[in-house]
């Protein structure tokens, strides 16, 4: 139970603004901020703060309250546990009145499934980080390793690093010794049931004729807690330290209600801050380049975690700044097989940039080679422009190969397509003939044009005539300001182009000059 004055103290402390400030780059807009919507997708800013009423709303999504109803919609928290976590954040001391076991055992059952998702998975980190310092195995096998790899004890204990120890059960045995549920600990993927879980190595099958009924899925490896937006833990990712190739690198927390893997940027929490500073977001491939870059003081890091990026998480950086610069090591399989996922980033209406490191360095790698100053100094003088990039990249592998080349320009135009921006699509069009030694007239913009329809085909048929109509009023503006600057062949072209897109679609265009308006729906019929 919390006291009704600390509510009180909570409730004055906690700034609207503020907390969704965690959350949201806000911009002024009179005596209002606004944002992006953290409650759904959009790309135009109808999400409200207004610090003097104390309360947020979106005109988008309809979503609206004070601060902790904030923190409650967000983080699908309790009222009390909304309570707790802004206490925390404005260190308000709360005095909560001592539970019998009875009560205890009563509010275990009453917390939400979520809820107790995260309590067993703060309670494994806590026993992973206790393994790491206070086992003799922990200290020489797990501790042991971070040091070979030159993990700063400061380091260690901000990401929460750990060990798990090297015995099938131990994990899961001493989490029932201390009460948590069996079901919890099966749900968060933290132990294995054998009565139900289907993906049984045949070692796991040999197991089950044992007494025990279930398996720690996490044993002798290093353990990465994933944090998420708030700080909370809610999976695991596990290295082991053999290097045997049939034993899997990482093991990770399979899906549960509260992690969702496409959701999720490795490292966002404790980058969160600083990508906001920065304005600029840059993105490496696993836990030890995030972990290395912080140690070497560049903290606007995340990873995917070994996937390609999904919208969820390219729309989680979005919310912190439209820059984004990927970090590649020097492979080039590894780079080209990066690059169709960039697409979708562009498409988002990020900036992308690319810092390619030295053959054979990651960032993790290089940054142990040169002090943190070297480091910064490497990425500011390295970052280059991802179209240029691409088109220089592609340039040099199809250089002897024209019927490569053809596909080359093809995928360069797939690109570029994406660029919703005029004028930045324009400049672009015209570099990259440059670069790749073609036409610009008679190749590059014919090959966007294709790609275009198959583009607005795709998005059609995925996203229906609403999202459609939207991208065809942004198109249609794009000619507007592009008849400005180009000559009447280029506009009759692009009539044509738009009738043979968009020919199945009524649309009015009307047009207010004085406010140089141009407002684009369907046509009333
Ligand atoms: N990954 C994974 N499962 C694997 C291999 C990789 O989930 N079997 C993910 C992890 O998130 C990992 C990232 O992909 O961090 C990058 O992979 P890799 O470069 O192989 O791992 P690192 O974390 O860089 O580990 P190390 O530096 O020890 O090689
Ligand atoms: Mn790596």
């Amino acid at each position: 139970m919390i006291h009704k004055e600390d509510i009180d103290k909570i409730f004055e402390a906690a700034k609207v603004e503020e907390v969704v400030a965690d959350y949201v780059t806000l911009k002024k807009r009179g005596a209002n901020l606004i944002g992006l919507c953290p409650f759904h997708d959009e790309k135009t800013p109808s999400f409200y703060v207004s610090p003097v009423k104390g309360i947020y709303k979106c005109f988008g999504c309809g979503k609206g309250g004070h601060a902790i109803n904030f923190v409650m919609e967000k983080e699908q928290m309790s009222y009390p546990d909304a309570l707790r976590h802004l206490a925390k954040k404005y260190n308000i001391k709360i005095v909560e009145e001592e539970q019998s076991p009875e009560e205890q055992q009563e509010q275990r059952q009453l917390q939400d499934y979520r809820e107790s998702l995260f309590v067993v998975s703060s309670f494994a980190q806590k026993t992973f980080t206790e393994n790491l310092y206070n086992t003799d195995e922990g200290k020489s096998v797990g501790l042991g390793y971070f040091k070979e790899r030159g993990f700063r004890d400061d380091i260690i204990q901000k990401f929460q690093l750990g060990y798990s120890i090297n015995n099938r059960t131990v994990f899961t045995d001493n989490a029932l010794a201390n009460g948590y549920k069996f079901e919890y600990l099966v749900k968060s993927g933290l132990t294995i049931d054998f009565n139900k879980d289907e993906e049984k190595t045949s070692e796991e099958r040999e197991a089950t004729k044992t007494a025990k009924k279930y398996l720690d899925r996490f044993f002798a490896r290093v353990m990465f807690p994933i944090h998420n937006i708030s700080g909370r833990v809610i999976a695991f990712g596990g290295r082991t330290l053999l290097t045997d190739k049939k034993v899997a690198k990482y093991i990770n927390s399979p899906e549960s209600e509260i992690y969702h893997k496409s959701d999720v940027l490795y490292g966002i929490y404790f980058a969160k801050n600083e990508i906001i500073k920065q304005d600029n977001c840059l993105l490496v491939e696993g836990y030890t380049d995030v972990i290395s870059m912080h140690q070497a003081g560049v903290e606007n890091v995340v990873a995917s975690a070994g996937t390609s990026l999904t919208v969820e998480q390219i729309l989680l950086i979005k919310r912190y700044t439209n820059n984004i610069t990927i970090l590649y090591d020097g492979d080039a399989a590894g780079i080209k097989a990066s690059m169709r996922g960039i697409n979708l980033i562009l498409e988002k209406g990020l900036n992308v940039k690319v810092v390619l490191f030295p053959d054979g360095e990651d960032p993790d790698s290089y940054s142990k080679k040169v002090s943190s100053s070297e480091l910064r100094d490497f990425i500011l003088q390295h970052t280059k422009d991802f179209i240029l990039f691409k088109a220089d990249f592609l340039t040099d592998e199809t250089i002897n190969d024209p019927i490569k080349r053809k596909e080359a320009i093809g995928d360069m135009a797939d690109s570029i397509v994406r660029i919703s921006d005029a004028i930045l699509r324009s400049d672009y069009i015209k570099k990259v003939s440059v670069k790749m030694g073609v036409d610009e007239e008679n190749i590059l913009i014919p090959a966007i044009t294709r790609a275009r329809g198959d583009y607005t085909e795709i998005r059609r048929k995925e996203l229906g005539f609403e999202e459609t109509r939207k991208l065809l009023e942004k198109d249609i503006l794009f000619e507007q300001k592009k008849t400005t600057v180009s000559d009447a062949e280029y506009q009759e072209r692009d009539i044509i182009r738009i009738l043979i897109n968009y020919g199945n679609i009524n649309v009015f265009i009307d047009t207010d000059e004085k406010a140089n308006n141009i407002k684009i729906g369907r046509a009333h019929v």
